[in-house]
C-alpha cells in the first residue's frame, strides 16, 4: 500500500512533488481553530498500519509546532504503522550553544521533541556548525539529504563562468561541492557576527578572479545582511553584480527586497521554504532519501 502523505499548512509545491515522486497517496486532514484560538485536528484518511509521512515548511515554526505534535499523536494513537518527517528546512539549529549564561539550547530541546514522536527524520542541509551530525542531538534515525547536486546541476546550465563565494568559513562545507559539481573555483571569505542584524565580511584580494560571474551560496538567507554585506564587498573590489543562492530561504522581514537593492542579478533558493525565489525543486531527491524508511 502506498504511505500517506500529510502537510500541516495545506499542500504547497514541495508536498506535492514529493508525493508525486515517492508515490504517495494524500492524506485528508480537517484542521481548523476553535474561537479561542486553539487547534482542531481530525484525520480523515485511514492510517492503520500504514507508513505516514508528514512534510512540513518549517520556517517561522512556532505556530507550527503544535500542530505537527498534535498531528504526530493523532496519527500514532489511529495506529500508523510508522510516522516519518521530511522537514526540508530543520529550524532550531543555530543556538546550538549557550553562548551567555542562562540562554537555552534551542537545538537541543527541539530536537528532544520531535525524537520522542517521529520514528524517523530527513532534512536538506542542517545548520551543522558546533554539531557534526544530528545524531549528536537526535535519537530516532535522521538523514540529510544535500542540495549541492541540485544547486550545482541549476549553476551549470545558467552562469557563465562562475566563481563560487561562500561568505564565511562555515560555508566551505556546502560551497566547496557546489563548486566541485558545477565544475568551478570558489572562495570562502570571514565573517564576523556582531548582532542578529549586523555582520562584517572581508576577503584578502580577489582580483584574479574578476572576469568571472561572482555565485554567492549560503544555507539560510534570513535577514540577507550576510550576503548584502559579500555584495558591497564585491562591488567595491568592481565584481559585475552577483547571483545570490540560498538553500533555505526564509526571508525575514524585506530581506529579499534589500538583496535586490543592494545589487544582487538574481536571488535563487531550493523549494524547502516556499518563496518565489524557488528555482531548484528537491522533491525527487527526498523521495529518494524516504525510500530508506517505507
Ligand atoms: C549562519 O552562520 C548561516 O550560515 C547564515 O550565514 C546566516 O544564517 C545568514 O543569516 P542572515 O541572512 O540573517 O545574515
Amino acid at each position: 500500500m502506498k504511505p500517506l502523505i500529510f502537510p500541516i499548512e495545506g499542500w504547497w509545491p514541495l508536498s506535492r512533488s514529493l508525493c508525486r515522486s515517492l508515490p504517495a497517496e494524500r492524506g485528508r486532514l480537517e484542521a481548523r481553530s476553535f474561537p479561542d484560538g486553539e487547534t482542531y485536528l481530525r484525520i480523515r484518511s485511514s492510517c492503520s498500519n500504514r507508513h505516514v509521512v508528514i512534510a512540513p515548511d518549517l520556517s517561522q515554526p512556532d505556530p507550527k509546532i503544535l500542530k505537527l505534535i498534535f498531528l504526530a499523536d493523532a496519527l500514532r494513537a489511529q495506529g500508523a504503522g510508522s510516522i516519518g518527517l521530511i522537514v526540508p528546512y530543520l529550524p532550531y539549529m543555530r543556538q546550538d550553544k549557550s553562548f551567555h549564561k542562562g540562554e537555552a539550547v534551542t537545538s537541543r530541546s527541539f530536537a528532544n521533541l520531535l525524537s520522542g514522536r517521529f520514528d524517523w527524520l530527513i532534512t536538506v542541509d542542517p545548520h551543522l556548525h558546533r554539531y557534526h551530525l544530528l545524531s549528536e542531538i537526535y535519537s530516532i534515525p535522521a538523514r540529510v539529504v544535500p542540495a549541492a547536486p541540485s544547486i550545482a546541476r541549476w549553476i551549470r546550465k545558467r552562469v557563465r563562468k562562475p566563481l563560487l563565494i561562500g561568505p564565511d568559513q562555515e560555508s566551505e562545507q556546502w560551497v566547496s561541492k557546489i563548486a566541485e559539481g558545477a565544475k568551478a573555483p570558489f572562495v570562502t571569505l570571514k565573517k564576523k557576527r556582531r548582532g542578529d542584524r549586523k555582520v562584517i565580511v572581508s576577503a584578502s584580494d580577489l582580483s584574479v578572479w574578476k572576469d568571472h560571474t561572482p555565485v554567492l551560496v549560503d544555507d539560510i538567507i534570513s535577514t540577507g545582511n550576510t550576503m548584502i554585506e559579500t555584495i558591497r564587498h564585491l562591488k567595491r573590489a568592481g565584481f559585475k553584480a552577483p547571483t545570490c543562492i540560498g538553500v533555505h530561504g526564509i526571508f525575514s522581514g524585506s530581506a529579499y527586497e534589500d538583496l535586490l537593492d543592494a545589487g544582487a542579478r538574481e536571488v535563487v533558493t531550493t523549494n524547502t521554504i516556499l518563496h518565489s525565489t524557488n528555482k531548484i525543486d528537491l522533491g525527487g531527491v527526498l523521495a529518494d532519501a524516504a525510500m530508506n524508511f517505507i
